[in-house]
């Protein structure tokens, strides 16, 4: 049996540069693994099941897709029960899901020492979805592509993080279709680079907080009372998760944002005090 911390992330920068012709976007986004996770147990079996109290079809369930094409693409015989114990909001912009199903593919190749390499396991991993090849590096990367090509960046800087869960999720495609709507199909988009320059040279959590761009947060449902209840309970900076609909908020160490967070989860808002998670 093998446990697993399957860790959510954030984007410290994401910018839609390009609408393609398969209906994706080419996205420019440096993204950071945090502590908050979901806990993964994978077990041998003759079959492939998943048990979790999350309410997602199986075939809908993106970590018991990773067990099937895990199986399917290296001719394994054999099976897994994956036990998912969710930490992680859902549809808020943090990669639960492809967090979860990114562990599945590291712990299945310990599981049953297949041995597979990193490049083998992010191609299997982008067929699954946009940010899975990202949960299976972790750390700090800046991201091309659909957000599959994948750069080694620079650890960021030690702090404390408040994640706040959005009352509702968000629709990622959605979410693309209203930035479409709002630039013209990105035919003569201009990239924000500079801030993206200043947060790879930071050097400090003022140099950061002083750059987060997230193109998302453009969009009409973006609704800035999660930002605003973080300013109140201390944020220096906060940003909109992914495309939505969690907000997060930096702090100077792990021990403010344990206190905002229980002040805000007192006030009825729940939120989670975290901090970047390295390799
Ligand atoms: O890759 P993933 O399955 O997570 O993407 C979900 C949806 O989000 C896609 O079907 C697409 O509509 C949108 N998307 C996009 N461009 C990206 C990533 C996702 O348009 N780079």
């Amino acid at each position: 049996m093998i446990e697993l911390n399957a860790f959510a992330k954030i984007n410290l920068f994401l910018d839609v540069v390009g609408l393609r012709d398969d209906g994706y976007h080419e996205v420019v986004t440096l993204m950071q693994s945090v502590s908050l996770c979901d806990r993964i147990t994978l077990e041998k079996s003759d079959t492939v099941s998943i048990i979790g109290n999350y309410g997602v079809l199986p075939e809908k369930d993106l970590a018991y897709r990773a067990a099937k094409l895990f199986f399917e693409s290296t001719g394994v015989s054999g099976g897994v029960t994956v036990r998912v114990a969710k930490n992680i909001p859902m549809q808020g912009g943090l990669a639960g899901g492809s967090a979860d199903a990114a562990a599945v593919l590291n712990g299945l190749n310990m599981l049953y020492g297949t041995g597979l390499d990193d490049r083998f396991l992010e191609n299997m991993a982008a067929k699954l979805g946009s940010d899975v090849p990202f949960c299976i590096r972790g750390g700090t990367q800046l991201a091309f592509g659909r957000g599959e090509k994948l750069s080694k960046a620079e650890q960021m800087k030690s702090c404390g993080i408040v994640i706040v869960a959005g009352s509702k999720g968000a629709s990622t495609p959605m979410q693309y279709r209203e930035l479409d709507r709002i630039h013209n199909g990105f035919v003569s988009y201009e990239p924000n680079t500079a801030k993206l320059e200043a947060l790879l040279k930071a050097e400090s959590l003022q140099d950061i907080s002083d750059n987060l761009f997230n193109i998302f947060e453009q969009t009409n449902g973006y609704d800035r009372t999660l930002a605003n209840k973080l300013k109140y309970s201390g944020a220096e900076s906060t940003l909109l998760c992914g495309s939505g609909s969690s907000v997060f908020g930096l702090f100077k160490d792990l021990d403010k944002a344990n206190i905002a967070a229980n002040e805000l989860n007192n006030m009825g808002v729940k939120a989670f005090a975290c901090k970047p998670q390295s390799l």
